[in-house]
């Protein structure tokens, strides 16, 4: 038998609405290297998937259903397959999931959170805006999904996670963390993407805690290109334009009811957005992707 070597990115185990994958080959570089890491957006966490690991990484997310999920799988992923076992990616039990469905314990919401966000529209988990958004054509199916989340849990092992408000954790961190910070955009249609709404306040409140504790640690910041967050941040290092090609699905497609039916796949868009940096962007050698090696049997 003859076996192939396949080199591949490691990868969020979830969709994300507003997620950084498409923007993740041009983010990596301008990380510094560093040995202590915190997001206190995660999310989906693909900037975190797709760089290696460090000694010291702190998620965080005030999503409390979104971090019970990444620490069931990290600490039981082999139960929280066996729940998912045999469950069909279907219009009916989305719905079920969605609207009737009484978890019992973490586990269970977690398998909750998991089959509603991998057969979702854009992974968009607010109840007001989660609707049915798998095709076998173009989302990952369920005999795959254990795979996957054998992969992830791996890289969650040296985890530690929280669920506060991005404040506390900013504020709680100790000196030479590097954070990669992608909160929601200033753009309001963000509302309509997350559970956890962010408000003018707390775009400003976010500038505000950063500039106080900037000696402490090194930050890149990701926004919408827009003249009010260049403002916000004018007492930073580094502001750089930066455009990618991404496949987010937008509200206005959501109203659009026909582009709602099965099988719709959504239109590639430009994201134009700004990096934001405590240090000189220009002078960073940069973390190497993570990739992982698949054996693949040809016979
Ligand atoms: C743009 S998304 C992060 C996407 C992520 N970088 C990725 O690649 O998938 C912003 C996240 O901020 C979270 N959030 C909203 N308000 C928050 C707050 N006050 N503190 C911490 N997290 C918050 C949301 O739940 C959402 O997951």
């Amino acid at each position: 038998m003859s076996k192939n070597k396949v080199r591949k990115l490691s990868n969020s185990p979830f969709r994300y609405p507003g997620g950084k994958f498409y923007a993740r080959k041009l983010i990596l570089p301008c990380i510094p290297k560093h040995d202590k890491y915190c997001e206190p957006f995660v999310g989906g966490g693909s900037i975190f998937f797709a760089k290696p690991n460090t000694k010291v990484n702190i998620l965080n997310d005030k999503d409390s259903e979104l971090i019970n999920t990444y620490i069931q799988i990290r600490d039981n992923v082999e139960d929280l397959i066996n729940l998912l076992d045999g469950i069909p990616a279907s219009k009916e039990l989305h719905k079920y999931y969605k609207l009737d469905y009484s978890p019992s314990n973490d586990l269970e919401r977690a398998m909750r959170w998991f089959y509603l966000n991998r057969t979702s529209y854009s992974g968009i988990m607010k109840q007001a805006n989660c609707y049915w958004g798998y095709g076998d054509k173009y989302s990952m199916r369920p005999e795959n999904w254990p795979k996957h989340l054998r992969t992830t849990s791996g890289r969650l092992k040296l985890v530690k996670f929280l669920s506060l408000d991005f404040q506390e954790v900013i504020e709680y961190l100790e000196e030479d963390f590097f954070l990669f910070i992608d909160p929601p955009y200033f753009g309001a249609d963000q509302d309509k993407f997350y559970s956890c709404s962010f408000n003018l306040e707390d775009h400003y409140r976010l500038s505000e805690v950063l500039e106080k504790n900037s000696s402490k640690f090194k930050f890149l910041i990701t926004y919408d290109n827009v003249p009010e967050i260049r403002e916000m941040y004018n007492w930073c290092t580094s502001i750089q334009d930066n455009e990618w090609n991404y496949t987010i699905n937008r509200t206005d497609d959501q109203k659009n009811k026909k582009k709602l039916s099965d099988g719709y796949k959504s239109n590639r868009y430009k994201g134009k957005e700004i990096f934001i940096t405590n240090y000189d962007i220009n002078n960073v050698s940069g973390v190497e992707p993570f990739v992982f090696i698949k054996q693949l049997s040809l016979f």
